[in-house]
């Protein structure tokens, strides 16, 4: 047995350059090293082997260490051979997947403590890197036991919030040190701000302690910092195309417009589109691959298919025929066979086994991958419902989704609010936008939109099924079958619309 088809056998992911260095070791050393890298993710909880953990093994080795016996039988091959066969297998458009770890716990109350712990140090020192040195941060006890009256900021998780009968907004943020109750005026202009605030959002307060409470004057988010739009270094257009929600087995799959997508993919269309398909070296596809079986009450009215595992058979016949030379990466969205709780594991290899080839990637959700130097975040974005009910502003989300968008930005968090959403409670929170993404991308809410915001790129990527009994009851108009392909080269975003024949298309069925 070869290293691809061990690889393949025992459902390992893999990352960039893993494949490569294994092969060039001996085959029956680079097996053992997988094997031991394997049991090492495992413990670690990575969902990915990295090169790291290959370097670790090697390492360990290199110092004598036993290092367990392969399980499984292999045929050797010399190194030249490995060699070649991997150099075969190295995508010519490579794609880094970065998100390795697995959040799993045992919801103990430990857990949850470490949780919070764990996104208030992450979150709190975006806010410290952000304060000026004129006005720096104190500790929610330093600033109790200050002079009567004195400036400082304090940084907290925002715990409760009220109106009081004046009027007033009344909150409690807490840091590690104890507990703040916060109050903005009414008609101050930190009072807008301060209504902005959701719960367990971590923010940074300016404000006057004084007779026990602290009069508020601004309130920061970490936010992320305003930069320059990132564009791919490359001579030649190199292009990035975008879908979620297929939804397949719905009745409201919109098939033919689907077919429609993959002809353009394949060539299919006018001098235009067929420029724009050769440039397209990756799809990226945020979530809801199927319609699923029992997400909602009488989902099965909605089901053409209602076998799941037929659902994504019928998925794997449609993404089959996007060429090889484009790289695949999935997520999973809420409708998909996969735990409802976030961070999501990748899609599990019983359901795509049909997908398993070696363009296509499964992500968990959310994922962030790195392409040409860009760093893009994939999220399904399920908790979009619940953040727009948080936010008086955010009364066209549904119109604008972008809106929603940049709230996770500048809270720098995908799920601010826990219990909203199920999220698990893992010791580390993987809901954090630990950087600033150069492109984030997102599906959930059926309806296209782009943004730029402070350098990041926002882009839903709308759905491929059309209006929903439940949407027309709810008002919302989804906008199906609209495709957004970025350029990395130029920074040009093209929504190509799927919905009316275009002549290129029409010439190419005859
Ligand atoms: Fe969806
Ligand atoms: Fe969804």
């Amino acid at each position: 047995m070869n290293l691809r088809e061990v690889v393949r056998q025992r459902k390992l992911l893999l990352q960039n350059g893993v494949l490569e260095k294994l092969a060039s070791l001996p085959a029956a050393q680079a097996l053992e090293v997988l094997l031991e890298a394997e049991k090492k993710a495992e413990e670690s909880r990575q969902i990915v082997i990295t090169l790291e953990t290959i370097d670790g093994v090697l390492s360990e080795k290199n110092q004598g260490k036993k290092i367990a016996q392969a399980p499984v039988e292999v045929e050797t091959q010399d190194a030249a051979q490995a060699q070649a066969q991997a150099a075969a297998e190295t995508p010519s458009a490579p794609m880094k997947i970065l998100s390795f770890k697995k959040y799993d716990c045992d919801g103990t109350v430990e857990d949850f403590v470490s949780h919070f712990r764990n996104r208030f140090a992450k979150l709190s020192s975006m806010l410290k890197n952000r304060v000026s040195a004129a006005n720096g941060v104190t500790s929610i006890e330093q600033a109790k036991s200050s002079v009567e009256r004195r400036k400082s900021r304090i940084i907290g998780m925002v715990e409760n919030k009220s109106i009081t009968k004046k009027g007033n907004l009344r909150f409690e943020i807490e840091d590690e040190t104890g507990v703040m109750t916060c109050v903005a005026q009414q008609n101050k202009p930190a009072m807008e701000k301060a209504q902005e605030l959701w719960l367990d959002d971590v923010v940074g307060v300016d404000g006057i302690y004084s007779q026990g409470l602290f009069l508020v004057e601004n309130v920061v988010w970490p936010e992320v910092p305003v930069r320059q739009k990132k564009l791919a270094q490359t001579d030649e257009d190199v292009s990035i195309a975008f879908l979620s929600d297929l939804h397949v087995g719905s009745k409201y799959f919109l098939e033919d417009r689907f077919e429609k997508a993959l002809g353009f993919f394949n060539g299919v269309g006018t001098e235009e589109e067929k420029e724009i398909a050769k440039s397209i070296r990756y799809v990226l596809i945020a979530g809801d691959m199927v319609d699923g079986i029992g997400v909602y009450p009488s989902q099965e009215k909605q089901l053409v298919t209602k076998n799941v595992f037929e659902q994504y058979s019928l998925l794997a016949q449609y993404l089959k025929k996007i060429p090889g030379r484009m790289q695949i990466a999935i997520c999973p969205g809420n409708h998909d066979a996969v735990r409802d709780a976030e961070p999501q594991p990748p899609l599990p290899s019983e359901f795509v086994q049909e997908l398993e080839q070696d363009n296509i990637h499964f992500i968990p959700n959310p994922c962030w991958l790195e392409i040409m130097g860009l760093k893009i975040l994939v999220y399904h974005g399920t908790s979009f419902d619940a953040l727009v009910s948080n936010t008086q502003k955010l009364g066209d989300a549904f119109e604008h989704p972008e809106k929603v968008a940049v709230e996770m930005l500048r809270r720098r968090h995908l799920c601010p609010t826990y219990g909203e959403k199920p999220i698990i409670p893992s010791p580390e929170d993987g809901m954090v936008i630990e950087e600033a993404p150069d492109i984030f991308h997102f599906g959930h809410v059926h309806k296209n939109a782009s943004f730029d915001y402070n350098g990041t790129v926002i882009i839903n990527s709308g759905a491929w099924q059309g209006e929903t009994d439940y949407q027309k009851s709810m008002g919302r108009k989804p906008t199906p079958c609209l495709m957004p392909v970025y350029n990395l080269r130029t920074g040009v975003l093209k929504i190509l619309d799927f919905n009316e024949e275009s002549e290129g298309q029409k010439r190419g069925k005859a």
